[in-house]
């Protein structure tokens, strides 16, 4: 069967994606055939150097959102994660940043050589979710580190967890340090009184945002933001033509230009209605008695003190002291729901919802976890446990890339060098980083949670069986 005949029978199947793309596979966004994809062809502008209808669309774009100038990402946020890091940061500069930052965070430290400092968000006591970067965190890296170049902040997290922007801006802006604001996962706030604002509100420098997570928006398509100040916007718009393909899709930047417009044109009503929807959710799931869907029944956000604010559209159900992990939760709404999930971590899963969601799928996901929840019964919770302390670093990235190394087992790795980037996947937050010293804590982790299933990547090893670590370097 080839790829795309399995795709059609899959999307006529009756699944509930309960997970990325936004557009739920509606067609929202409006439909998309074969003969709208083109190339730079006359009257069509051209991205790398947009005078015309690219350009317009981008300044569309930068209205909605506040900031000063918009660009079109359609290799995902990762490229503006790489061109706006690159852009700000010179080789070999120290940049403070959240530890839980996306793998694109850290290739752009090891393309860029730089020295990062980390900044560590504690964990939420209820459910174990990493909670808000404070403020006072970003307070005192500011002060030890008075080299710093660029601050970058993971917000929301991919859980839906916000920091205070705010704050954290006017603190580095207030020692003219830049940030940048990962907020792939936040495309959609700002929109509605019932969400948390959206990063460009916060006066960030860059901001970047994945459309294509939570609004309806083809797969691929993402925003840069940058705002007048510290960083250079043309530097900007130059490191984005090194990491954009030179031949944009047609068809990916007709997907922003569409949703840039219906958020424009429908933008209230469909939040309106969105929120309706996840109102009825919250009514319908108050019957829960193990299970617990953070923010929603009978959990409030002042029972996670350590949330500044947390997006509403991100449902995540812990399944602490009820009997099951989270993989176990997420096989068993697909195999006896058909309903899929977008993440399952040790004892929490993920179900991502958008303006594309409707009562009805929504209603699906809440009966399917009322009946779950009816069959579990209460087990002791167990304490969270504190994070593992930061890895004692040897190298730099790009320094550990260099050497050479080979693949042992796990116990073995313990107190040797890493040589390998490792992460769960989703949400491709790297657990174990080239050149850092792995932990006995660390080991245990990777072994703890692929006890509860969770399912490892590497780059040269396979974790959490053999771990890639780096010969004849001093340990
Ligand atoms: C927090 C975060 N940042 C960045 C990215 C990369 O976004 P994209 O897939 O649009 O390149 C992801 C992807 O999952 C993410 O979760």
């Amino acid at each position: 069967m080839t790829l795309l005949e399995q795709l059609r029978r899959y999307g006529e199947s009756g699944a509930c994606p309960m997970h990325m793309p936004g557009h739920k596979r509606t067609d929202l966004g409006g439909p998309l055939p074969w003969g709208l994809d083109i190339t730079e062809i006359d009257g069509f502008d051209n991205l790398h150097d947009a005078q015309g209808i690219l350009k317009d669309s981008m300044d569309r774009a930068a209205r909605l959102y506040g900031s000063d100038r918009a660009f079109y990402l359609i290799n995902g946020s990762t490229c503006g994660i790489l061109a706006g890091i690159c852009a700000a940061a010179r080789p070999g500069d120290t940049v403070l940043l959240s530890r839980g930052c996306h793998k694109s965070v850290y290739h752009a430290l090891e393309l860029r050589e730089l020295v990062p400092v980390y900044l560590t968000a504690p964990l939420d006591r209820a459910t174990g979710v990493t909670a808000s970067l404070p403020p006072q965190a970003v307070a005192d890296a500011l002060a030890a580190h008075p080299e710093a170049k660029l601050l970058i902040v993971t917000s929301p997290t991919y859980e839906g967890v916000c920091s205070d922007l705010k704050s954290i801006v006017d603190l580095a802006h207030s020692v003219g340090v830049p940030v940048l604001v990962d907020a792939a996962h936040g495309a959609h706030l700002g929109f509605s009184p019932a969400f948390p604002d959206g990063a460009v509100q916060s006066g960030a420098d860059i901001v970047i945002q994945s459309l294509h997570k939570t609004l309806p928006s083809l797969t691929q398509t993402s925003l840069a933001h940058w705002n007048r100040g510290l960083v250079d916007g043309d530097e900007f718009a130059r490191q984005l033509s090194i990491f954009e393909t030179s031949s944009p899709s047609y068809l990916l930047m007709g997907s922003i230009d569409q949703c840039v417009d219906l958020l424009e044109q429908q933008g209230r009503d469909l939040f309106a209605a969105y929120e309706n929807n996840l109102a009825a959710f919250d009514r319908a799931i108050t019957g829960l008695r193990h299970l617990r869907v953070l923010c929603y029944g009978r959990d409030r956000l002042a029972d996670h003190p350590g949330f500044f604010a947390f997006d509403p559209g991100k449902l995540v159900i812990s399944t602490r002291g009820a009997g099951l992990t989270g993989p176990a939760l997420m096989e068993r709404l697909r195999r006896e729901d058909h309903i899929e999930l977008e993440m399952a971590m040790g004892d929490y899963v993920l179900a991502m919802t958008s303006v594309c969601d409707t009562e009805e799928s929504l209603g699906r996901l809440a009966s399917a976890l009322l009946r779950v929840d009816a069959g579990l019964r209460q087990e002791p919770v167990p304490a969270t446990p504190a994070p593992c302390p930061l890895p004692e670093r040897r190298l730099l990235i790009s320094q550990a890339r260099r050497m050479p190394g080979g693949a042992v087992p796990l116990a073995e790795a313990v107190g040797q060098v890493c040589g390998e980037m490792v992460w769960a996947y989703p949400p491709g937050v790297p657990l174990l980083v080239p050149g850092e010293v792995i932990s006995a804590e660390m080991a245990e982790v990777l072994r703890d949670l692929s006890a509860r299933g969770v399912c490892f990547h590497g780059e040269r090893g396979c974790p959490p069986e053999t771990v890639w670590t780096l010969k004849n370097c001093g340990v």
